[in-house]
């Protein structure tokens, strides 16, 4: 199969290239390296089934007319502004990088006549529903950060294209996602601010903020599973662990694996890290167990295997 993967450079499209290139696929990868890095991607280089793009997706243009003559089978859409903090501070950013750049790989879709798509969607897109169960038909959504907004509007888009344009379609709702190659994040950021200061840790919030963390190599499994079962109209799954860690959890394993003792914990205060920040939620994951799928590891073991890597 020849596939597109947007966003390919980045943490998980990297792991996503891997896989598809080692199942014997072609891979084309689109990126500009607003986060993703070229280090992630020069290992594949020498790969004959390999090519690399470097195109701002939001131009429309440039990317249409660069993959006019590829023949591509199925997109995997990733390319995406991950750094919801950032957005936070600048409602553009998520328009153009996780807005626009779902509208860029929709024209080319309709453009080139690719039939097969898969949106990496987000929990965001929920907003904060306390405590209540996240189903995927769950109605009256209502995101509270640029992010949830911006990709709440994509899978809405990728709705009409889809009906539109007779495209087979998969969303997946990720949770926080991590593992090795980490690009942003909680672990991402303590690890940062211990190497700077190993006997203080700023902490976003109580530190009660609990959310699932699931590893990257069972989401990649899950992806390549569900790839086969794309049919007509839109598929929605949340995917995702049972099981949920704090913040402060994160902060007691990074310490651990890391070896830092007696660090003292600075908590910002308030039940949330910033402004868009949802503390916790659950998912329904009913839907994606019935096709097979189960993560292997839970929440606690993930960050465990995540910051493992991180020392590596
Ligand atoms: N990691 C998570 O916890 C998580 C959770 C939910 C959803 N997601 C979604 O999964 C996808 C991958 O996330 P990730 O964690 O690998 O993030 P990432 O930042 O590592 O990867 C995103 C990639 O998209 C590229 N990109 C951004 N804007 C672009 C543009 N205009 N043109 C071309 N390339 C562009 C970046 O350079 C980067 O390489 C994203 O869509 C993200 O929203 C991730």
């Amino acid at each position: 199969m020849k596939t597109l993967v947007t966003g390919g450079a980045g943490f998980i499209g990297t792991h996503l290239v891997e896989r598809l290139l080692n199942d014997g696929n072609e891979v084309i990868v689109v990126d500009n390296f607003t986060l993703g890095k070229k280090e992630n991607v020069d290992k594949f280089k020498n790969n004959k089934n390999y090519k690399f793009y470097m195109i701002n997706i939001n131009n429309n243009e440039e990317f249409c007319e660069k993959l006019k003559n590829e023949k591509i089978d199925i997109v995997y859409h990733l390319a995406a502004n991950s750094d919801i903090q950032k957005g936070g501070k600048n409602p553009e950013v998520d328009f153009r990088d996780t807005f626009m750049t779902t509208r860029g790989v929709l024209e080319l879709m309709k453009k080139n006549n690719i039939k097969n798509l898969f949106f990496s969607s987000t929990s965001a897109i929920y907003g904060d529903e306390h405590d209540k169960l996240l189903t995927e038909d769950l109605g009256g959504l209502l995101p509270i950060s640029y992010y949830g907004g911006a990709k709440f509007a994509s899978e809405n888009f990728i709705s009409s294209y889809s009906y539109m344009n007779d495209f087979n379609t998969m969303i997946f709702r990720f949770p926080n996602v991590i593992g090795p190659n980490l690009t942003h994040g909680v672990i991402y950021d303590f690890s940062k601010k211990l190497l700077n200061n190993p006997n203080e840790l700023e902490i976003l919030g109580d530190g009660t903020q609990t959310k699932p963390y699931l590893y990257v190599l069972d989401l990649i499994d899950c992806i390549m599973l569900m790839s086969k079962e794309i049919k007509k109209g839109v598929n929605i799954y949340n995917v995702g662990v049972q099981t949920a860690t704090s913040v402060t959890r994160i902060a007691d394993i990074v310490c651990e694996e890391l070896g830092y003792k007696n660090v003292v914990y600075k908590y910002t205060g308030g039940n949330i890290g910033w402004k868009g920040d949802v503390p916790k939620f659950q998912y329904d994951l009913t839907k994606i167990h019935s096709k097979g799928w189960k993560a292997k590891y839970n929440s606690d073991d993930a960050v465990r295997e995540t910051v493992k890597s991180l020392k590596k």
